[in-house]
């Protein structure tokens, strides 16, 4: 427990020494940090290596639009959800109560547990409202995850439903300050509740919101130390928006992924991320204090030529008055990752979409789930399989208990540093993404689009990996 109170307290007292700084040096109090940062979860338990917090979905009021309130879905209250901190190798126990009117479960994106507590239909009824389950873990790999319902999620994601987990490991990079950037949206009526209608188009595209969210606010402003590094984990948990960031001037040093940290960071202009895909990343913000930046959301075309036109403003980064450089540069390497084998696949999966009936339907190999044929494999197996999007739309294909690994992009073997784990990984429209996995822990595991209305629309199937 100490070493993450101490990193709490290193990060608040930092933000604490910038704006004391700011008022000192220009005699102007700093304009305040409205980035709101989730809330870190309260862990319960006293040993070091087990972190035991609990967690209650219940609704809530919240503001997006000015003058009205939305009544939300939230873990403990908030949304974006609590920030579970632990260290790698943690034992993760979580006490979930569902005080909603509707049946959930918890679905632990990214990390690799034991089956009957990956929060499926196939592995654990849902839980009704009253009623609680206590979902428990050993964190197998650093890094950044969230966690979300996969009951009803184009319902349950969108009102509100998905909290954070930031497991650190031995290799953390050196940064003056680290930040969370949760990427989402909600479709809103004028009187702030929710507009849950969904015609083909939505369903299509899957549901972008009208109001664009970063940590569940609009345009909230991020302050950084000149020349200081700053750490962001970001996450997309948007239904179906891609976001496309930039920042004007700089570039993002990327450090890892859905996984963790990769051995091989680059530099990025532009960071494309999917639905359910997440990005480490530090940046080193250069200026004069009080310059303001805009990072934005930039065109990004994903298919049925729908993608939007105009770059969107996300949020502001301003240039703060800090003590300035702390001399820590940017990385060049990260820690090793065990490659695993590459070669031909041994199968191909085909993701598409098409009217059924007069029902747009998402399919894979021709079927919705839940009559996708499973893919049957053993325990300890390596896997080389080639995903084939037939459609004019990108999916982002994820994965569930296991990593993998990206090998070649249409037969084209993908650049070395995109040697990384993913679970998350954008299927470019009409083209061939070749993965490789090692399927590790037996039981009944899925694959879905995490398009959350094509995943509702059938593009999902199982995986069965025999003990
Ligand atoms: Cu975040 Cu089955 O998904
Ligand atoms: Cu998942
Ligand atoms: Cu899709």
């Amino acid at each position: 427990m100490s070493e993450r109170s101490w990193a709490l307290l290193g990060v608040a007292s930092l933000s604490l020494l910038a704006a004391g700084c700011g008022a000192e040096r220009g005699g102007e109090p700093a304009a305040p940090d409205t980035w709101g940062e989730p809330t870190a979860a309260l862990d319960t338990n006293p040993d070091p290596e087990v972190v035991e917090v609990d967690l209650e979905a219940r609704e809530v009021e919240k503001t997006y639009l000015e003058g009205t309130t939305t009544t939300v879905w939230s873990y403990n209250g908030t949304v974006p959800g609590p920030l579970i901190e632990a260290n790698l190798g943690d034992t993760l126990i979580v006490h979930f109560k569902n005080s909603l009117p509707e049946e959930t479960t918890i679905h632990w994106h990214g990390i690799r547990v034991p089956n009957e507590m990956d929060g499926v239909m196939a592995v654990q009824a849902p839980i009704a409202p009253g009623e609680t389950f206590t979902y428990r873990f050993t964190l197998r790999d650093a890094g950044f995850y969230w966690f979300h319902p996969h009951v009803m999620e184009p319902e349950q994601i969108q009102k509100g439903l998905f909290g954070l987990i930031r497991v650190r490991g031995p290799n953390e990079p050196e940064a003056d300050d680290e930040r969370i950037v949760v990427l989402g949206d909600v479709l809103l009526n004028e009187d702030g509740s929710f507009n849950e209608e969904l015609d083909d188009d939505m369903i299509m595209m899957g549901r972008e919101g009208n109001v664009v969210l970063v940590n569940g606010r609009t345009m909230p402003a991020l302050e950084v130390r000149p020349g200081a590094l700053t750490r962001l984990r970001i996450v997309n948990v948007a239904n179906g928006r891609f976001f496309n960031l930039a920042l004007p001037g700089h570039a993002f040093r990327v450090i890892g992924t859905d996984g963790g940290l990769i051995p091989k960071p680059y530099d990025a202009e532009r960071l494309l991320i999917s639905p359910g895909e997440r990005y480490d990343v530090l940046l080193m913000a250069q200026g004069e204090p009080g310059t303001e930046l805009t990072l934005m959301n930039e065109p990004y075309e994903r298919g049925h030529h729908t993608g939007h036109a105009d770059p969107m403003p996300l949020a502001t980064v301003r240039i703060g008055q800090g003590p300035g450089p702390s001399g820590r540069a940017l990385p060049e390497t990260g820690p090793a990752i065990e490659r695993l084998p590459g070669g031909p696949a041994e199968a191909t999966i085909t993701f598409d979409e098409q009217y059924v009936d007069g029902k747009l339907m998402f399919l894979i190999d021709g079927k919705a789930f839940p009559d996708v044929p499973p893919i049957d494999v053993e325990s300890g197996s390596v896997h080389i399989y080639d995903l084939k999007n037939d459609a004019e739309m990108d999916h982002p294909f994820h994965l569930h208990g296991f990593f993998f690994q990206v090998l070649a992009r249409d037969g084209v073997p993908v650049a070395e540093e995109e040697l990384a784990n993913k679970d998350t990984v954008i299927l470019p429209q009409r083209s061939t993404v070749r993965i490789v996995t090692r399927f590790d822990a037996p039981g009944m595991w899925m694959y879905h689009c995490h398009i959350l209305e094509h995943t509702e629309g059938g593009m999902m199937g199982e995986i069965h990996v025999a003990p």
